[in-house]
């Protein structure tokens, strides 16, 4: 009867909810890293179709009142794309989203380090983005007070501090990562993919999910002298029902039309097209045209136009003819005659074809389809069905 009355009391103690103690806090750590200059997904397919800013300034704003307060919003760097023109139009409307967003911390690392810094001294001004980085002029660190919590954002391993609570930015690999001692939680954003947090001594390590496509929410239950108690994980998708943030969608349409730009400046005079176009393949076959209207191939430059993207280089690539080869597509204006996905992206370029029938014309085989059908923008792409859809 004693050790029963023993074993209740101590089953209490240990069941007794932490509030009654009321020394444990909670407090959202809500992070991306690797967004590669993805400002927002394609659309081509819906099995894809996640991500983007306008849907996590969305949802942030829906949901930061209640149940996602007291928190803190990270990016761990990698969040532009390539040092190109249309590179550093992307990483400019990154930047500006994450400054409409409020992040408390943007890590510039390896992708930022390839661009200048005076490329983004005038946005980290207009927008007063927490920028930590190695490299200089930035700050290596940030502090940030949120609710009770003191909390170090650092770039640098060595930096720490006792006494708050430490999260460590980096794009080294995981397995690196583990490596690193004295940091609470470790944000990486090496491209690696891990499903489920990964504890490592005492260190939580997560990985910003590579293009945005779901936002990392990291929930720390925090104990009256700063420790870790407990944590859970979870990964919000962020699909179409999100609703966007207009305010961030104004960022995304500007981009597009400075893209828009772009294809206008780099536009040389259309030298005689080598590319011949549809019509003038149904001047022979006819039947082969009419057949080929009733696919989607020959809608795919209005797909484009209805989602604002009929000047944007990396859309249009896919849905013209020969875009970026001698001869082809260059815009709407220029070379109406090769918009959408016509003969010769499948049957291959062949000019003298029209004066010599018996000239073989490439065999369309999986691999022309591949070119365009790939995973990402096709993942339900299965070769004799989507053959049967369009054969004629
Ligand atoms: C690598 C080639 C490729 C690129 C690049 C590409 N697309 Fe597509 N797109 C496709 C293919 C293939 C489909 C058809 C997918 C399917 O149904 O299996 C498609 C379909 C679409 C659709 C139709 C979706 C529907 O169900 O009606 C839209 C809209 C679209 N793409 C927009 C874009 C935009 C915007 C971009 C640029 C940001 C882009 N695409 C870039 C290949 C591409
Ligand atoms: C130049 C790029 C390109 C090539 C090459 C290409 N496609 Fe497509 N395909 C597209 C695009 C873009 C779409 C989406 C058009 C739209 O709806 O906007 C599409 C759509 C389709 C669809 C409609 C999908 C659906 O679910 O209804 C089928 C089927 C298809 N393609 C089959 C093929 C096959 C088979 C090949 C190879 C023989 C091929 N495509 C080669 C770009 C391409
Ligand atoms: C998406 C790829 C694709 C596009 C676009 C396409 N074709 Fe084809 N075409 C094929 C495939 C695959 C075959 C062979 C399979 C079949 O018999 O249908 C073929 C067959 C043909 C043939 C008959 C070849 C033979 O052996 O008799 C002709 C002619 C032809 N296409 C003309 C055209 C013309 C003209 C257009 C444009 C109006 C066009 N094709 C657009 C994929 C395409
Ligand atoms: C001046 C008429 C003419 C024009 C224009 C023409 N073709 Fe042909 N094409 C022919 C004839 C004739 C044949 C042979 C038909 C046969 O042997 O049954 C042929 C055969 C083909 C074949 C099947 C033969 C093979 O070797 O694969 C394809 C595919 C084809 N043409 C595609 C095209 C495409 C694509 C265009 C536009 C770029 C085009 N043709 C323009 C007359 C033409």
């Amino acid at each position: 009867m004693k050790y029963l009355s023993l074993l209740i009391l101590m089953l209490l103690i240990i069941l007794l909810p932490p509030a009654i103690y009321g020394q444990v806090k909670t407090l959202n750590i809500i992070y991306t890293g690797s967004m590669n200059g993805e400002l927002e997904p394609c659309g081509c397919s819906p099995k894809t179709d996640f991500g983007g800013v306008a849907r996590i300034s969305g949802y942030l704003a829906g949901h930061n009142n209640n149940e996602l307060s007291p928190c803190i919003l990270i990016d761990a760097g990698n969040f532009t794309d390539k040092d190109t023109p249309q590179g550093r139009l992307k990483a400019e409307a990154m930047l500006k989203s994450f400054g409409i967003i409020k992040y408390d911390a943007v890590a510039f690392l390896k992708k930022e380090k390839g661009l200048p810094e005076d490329f983004f001294s005038p946005i980290l001004k207009e927008y007063k983005i927490p920028v930590v980085s190695g490299m200089p002029p930035y700050e290596q660190s940030v502090s940030v007070n949120r609710d009770t919590f003191k909390i170090n954002v650092s770039v640098d391993p060595e930096n720490y501090r006792e006494g708050r609570l430490n999260i460590l930015l980096t794009d080294v690999s995981v397995r690196e990562s583990g490596l690193i001692k004295g940091w609470d939680v470790i944000i990486v954003s090496s491209g690696e993919i891990l499903d489920e947090p990964l504890k490592a001594n005492e260190t939580i390590i997560v990985t910003g999910y590579p293009k945005g496509k779901k936002l990392g929410i990291l929930t720390l239950q925090i104990g009256r002298g700063g420790e870790i108690k407990n944590y859970e994980h979870r990964w919000q998708l962020l699909g179409s029902d999100i609703e966007e943030d207009t305010r961030v969608r104004d960022v995304l349409n500007d981009y597009d039309s400075k893209v828009a730009g772009l294809l206008t400046a780099s536009e040389n005079p259309p030298a005689g097209t080598s590319y011949l176009g549809a019509a003038k393949c149904a001047e022979c076959h006819q039947l082969f045209e009419e057949s080929w209207k009733k696919t989607r191939h020959a809608g795919a430059f209005s797909s484009l136009k209805q989602a604002g993207k009929s000047a944007d280089p990396e859309c249009v690539v896919c849905h013209t003819v020969g875009f970026g080869e001698e001869g082809g597509f260059r815009s709407i204006e220029t070379t109406p005659e090769l918009a959408n996905v016509q003969c010769e992206e499948c049957h291959g370029l062949d000019r003298e074809h029209i004066d010599d029938f018996s000239r073989p014309m490439r065999p369309v085989t999986k691999a022309v389809c591949l070119k365009c059908h790939t995973q990402d923008n096709s993942p339900d792409f299965d070769y004799p069905v989507y053959l049967e859809k369009i054969k004629h």
